[in-house]
């Protein structure tokens, strides 16, 4: 079957009366939640919530055939250079790789690059820990700062949320934002005495990292001296003419290879903060995690892959049911950063308008992505969700184990998290809504003026993915569940996941813009020169 035919079997299916109910597939099935959900490792994924009915889930295969996600998985595996646009491999699988995997880029034996920087991040951080490496001062160091942006920072620091707790070795700190604000509050809690700062930078270009890491170094200058700034900085980046030129001793520089894309770097050097913060052995459990599951996207067959599973359901609601946004809820506060590594991750994978040949998609990519942590999103946004226009896909991540104490809080929780799951199926149709309010004794009048806000559709397709605990070993398969599914929409839309063209306006411009607002004569854009004066007027200048 030609990818086109594909496409138009499922157009035809998504295009058919009531194909967005899901209702009447469970009526139709009461074995729908064993034949819609499936397992790998820890992760359990139940896609029984959605309008994926058996004829449909046939032609979501066919599509994966089609369109060669298996190829493209393979090829990505063998270091070809998928990322086509910029004729390079996307190797993330390589980083978390078994000593005996040989992942090779082109000529590059990656397996025993990932090895030799593994080696010396290990070292590095053992004697950070064992105090073999001080602070200047002779002191050991008990923070360490992350400086860096994007895919330098939205993975460990999401991560370091994840699984931090007070019994680690070292406390661990972010900073991303070209806002001096951030700076400002991060510096109140740092000591630069017992502060080990890293600049993470794939580019070492990226001008927010670059001016953090000018301000944070000043700070470790003033306090400690210019001879003794450097024994409390390292680098995590692929250029390592820069990382020199910023002053940074090579052996407390930690490479990677541009076969790394900076949203799927958390496995690399890019991981430093996290292994030290957490310790070795949990960096190493989050890589074996991952590695988990890239097992099982090699060898899973389509039915039962979880991320090409949830990549076809993805399809399925943006281009079958043309819902353009999809939510992200975690019922799990450690995981309150994980929407804002996976917007990242799946916004600037996916959010493309050409295809691999260059032409205009003839379909809708990426959808919206956004979340917050359950219960909290149930008290702002799933108001929109549950009666809104257009229905929202929702990702709902349960953990079945806390590390907490309070069992009733958790229960609590894992009840919010299947509530909204099952409000969103079923909805509250108008017949329960008037026998529910006359039961309450209302007037018929008040039944009449109230029903049609009371009623919720139902019909809202929701993802539920179950953990049996959140720990290093885990969220290294969840997290490693939600790139295979990018790279497994890539083939499905035919576009490139692994460039961002998209971000390099903004920073042109940036940086043309920049002069003006010093002051200098620099012509501007007729939209944008007004705003310029009236920000300077303001700044009394
Ligand atoms: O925002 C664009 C981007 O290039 C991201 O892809 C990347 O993760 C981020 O900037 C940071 O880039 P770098 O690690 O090179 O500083």
């Amino acid at each position: 079957m030609t990818p086109d035919a594909a496409w138009s079997a499922l157009d035809a299916l998504a295009r058919r009366p009531g194909a967005a109910a899901i209702r009447p597939l469970f009526d139709a099935d009461p074995g729908r939640f064993a034949r819609m959900s499936r397992r790998a490792g820890d992760v359990l994924v139940d896609l029984s919530r959605t309008a994926i009915s058996p004829g449909v889930m046939d032609a979501l295969l066919d599509l994966a055939r089609a369109t060669d996600v298996v190829g493209f998985r393979d090829r990505m595996a063998a270091g070809a250079p998928v990322n086509a646009t910029e004729r390079r491999a996307a190797l993330h699988m390589a980083l978390r790789g078994a000593v005996s995997t040989p992942f090779r880029a082109g000529e590059e034996d990656a397996a025993a690059e990932v090895q030799a920087t593994l080696a010396a991040m290990h070292g590095f951080v053992g004697r950070v820990h064992d105090g073999t490496l001080k602070g200047a001062t002779g002191q050991r160091f008990t923070d360490v700062l992350n400086i860096g942006i994007g895919g330098s920072d939205l993975g460990p620091a999401m991560a370091a949320r994840a699984l931090w707790t007070p019994a680690c070795p070292m406390r661990a700190h972010y900073l991303a934002n070209v806002d001096a604000h951030a700076w400002q509050e991060v510096r109140a809690r740092l000591d630069p005495a017992r502060t080990l700062v890293l600049v993470a930078s794939k580019t070492f270009t990226t001008q927010e990292t670059m001016a953090n890491a000018a301000l944070v170094r000043a700070w470790l200058v003033e306090a400690l001296g210019e001879g003794g700034a450097g024994a409390h900085l390292a680098a995590l980046s692929t250029n390592l003419a820069a990382t020199a030129a910023f002053g940074i001793a090579p052996d407390r520089v930690f490479g990677f290879r541009d076969w790394v894309g900076g949203r799927f770097s958390m496995w690399s050097a890019i991981g430093l903060s996290l292994a030290l913060a957490l310790g070795w052995p949990a960096f190493e459990r989050l890589l074996a995690g991952a590695r988990t599951m890239d097992a099982h996207f090699l060898a899973a067959p389509l039915a039962d892959n979880l991320p090409v599973l949830m990549a076809l359901a993805e399809v399925w609601h943006v281009n079958g049911l043309r819902y353009p946004t999809r939510a992200v809820l975690p019922y799990d506060e450690r995981l309150a950063r994980l929407p804002a590594h996976l917007q990242q991750l799946e916004m600037e994978s996916l959010g493309k308008r050409v295809g691999l040949d260059g032409g205009a998609l003839a379909r809708a990519s990426g959808p919206v992505v956004f979340g917050e942590p359950g219960t909290n999103a149930q008290h702002s946004f799933m108001q929109l969700i549950h009666q809104g226009t257009t229905p929202v896909p929702a990702d709902i991540i349960l953990v079945a184990n806390p590390d907490h104490p309070f069992a009733d809080s958790h229960r609590k929780l894992l009840a919010n998290g299947l509530a909204q799951a099952e409000a969103l199926l079923r909805g509250k149709d108008a017949a329960a809504v008037e026998a529910e309010m006359r039961a309450a004794g209302r007037s018929e009048a008040e039944i009449a003026r109230l029903k049609p806000h009371r009623v919720f559709p139902g019909d809202r397709p929701s993802t539920l993915v179950l953990l049996p605990r959140l720990d290093a070993f885990t969220l290294g398969q969840l997290v490693a569940l939600y790139e295979h599914k990018v790279a497994s929409l890539g083939a499905l839309w035919g576009i490139n996941p692994f460039d961002q063209w998209g971000v390099e306006l903004g920073k042109v411009l940036a940086g043309h813009i920049l002069p003006a607002l010093e002051g200098q004569d620099a012509p501007q854009d007729a939209a944008t020169a007004p705003m310029i004066a009236e920000i300077r007027r303001l700044q009394g200048g």
